[in-house]
């Protein structure tokens, strides 16, 4: 607890454990993704499994994001940042839902099986024979977006923390 306000001033351990973990999955499933004739021929179980698990740990995420507390703004002053954190934060969290989704269906379009670490799932798109169409295009090109949009909120975190002064890794940190 902040004894100025009465607010937290860290995110709670679940919320803290959920970002970490995360954040390896998706460096994980980066390394582990295949493109084209090759997912088909030979599918990368593992970057499905590591992709889905992204998604599997989102849900939670957004329920306790939503029922628990979150640290207030660092600097009640600066409401434009605080607006700004909150739309780069809406756009990462698009993207751990949307990208494994994108994903499930290109796997799905290019009737390749899906399963979760050896449990298999079902198809949400009906397999077509040739390209796998837009959804999966956008899935290849926004598996990298994620990377560096990650890259630079960890930039701007570290600007906040080394610049600004105010704390702000410590309200992620782990110890
Ligand atoms: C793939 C990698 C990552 C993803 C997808 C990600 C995603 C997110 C999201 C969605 C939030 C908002 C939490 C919320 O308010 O609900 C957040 C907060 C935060 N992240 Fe990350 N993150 C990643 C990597 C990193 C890295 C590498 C760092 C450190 C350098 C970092 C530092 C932080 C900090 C300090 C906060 C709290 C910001 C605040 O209090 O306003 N994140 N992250
Ligand atoms: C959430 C984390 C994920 C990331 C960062 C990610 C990243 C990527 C990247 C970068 C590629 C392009 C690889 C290349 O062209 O060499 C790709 C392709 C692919 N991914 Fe993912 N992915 C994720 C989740 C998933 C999930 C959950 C699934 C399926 C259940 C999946 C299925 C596929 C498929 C089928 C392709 C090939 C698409 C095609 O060839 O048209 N991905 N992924």
């Amino acid at each position: 607890m902040d004894a100025r306000n009465g607010h937290v001033s860290r995110y709670s351990k679940g919320m803290i454990v959920i970002h970490w973990v995360t954040a390896v999955l998706i460096v994980a499933a980066w390394f582990t993704a295949e493109g084209g004739r090759h997912v088909v021929a030979n599918p990368p179980l593992l970057h499905f499994s590591l992709g889905l698990a992204v998604l599997a740990l989102t849900v939670p995420r957004l329920i306790l994001r939503v029922v628990g507390q979150t640290p207030p703004p660092p600097d009640e002053r600066r409401a434009w940042m605080a607006l700004a954190a909150k739309i780069g934060h809406a756009v990462l969290y698009a993207f751990l839902i949307g990208l494994p989704l994108s994903g499930w269906y290109a796997a799905s379009r290019l009737g390749v099986p899906v399963s979760f670490f050896g449990i298999s799932l079902p198809t949400i798109a009906a397999p077509v024979q040739g390209a796998p169409g837009m959804i999966a295009d956008i899935h290849e090109n926004a598996g990298t977006v994620i990377l560096y949009l990650a890259g630079l909120h960890a930039l701007i975190a570290g600007w906040h923390h080394i610049v600004l002064r105010d704390g702000t890794l410590r309200r992620m940190s782990p110890l």
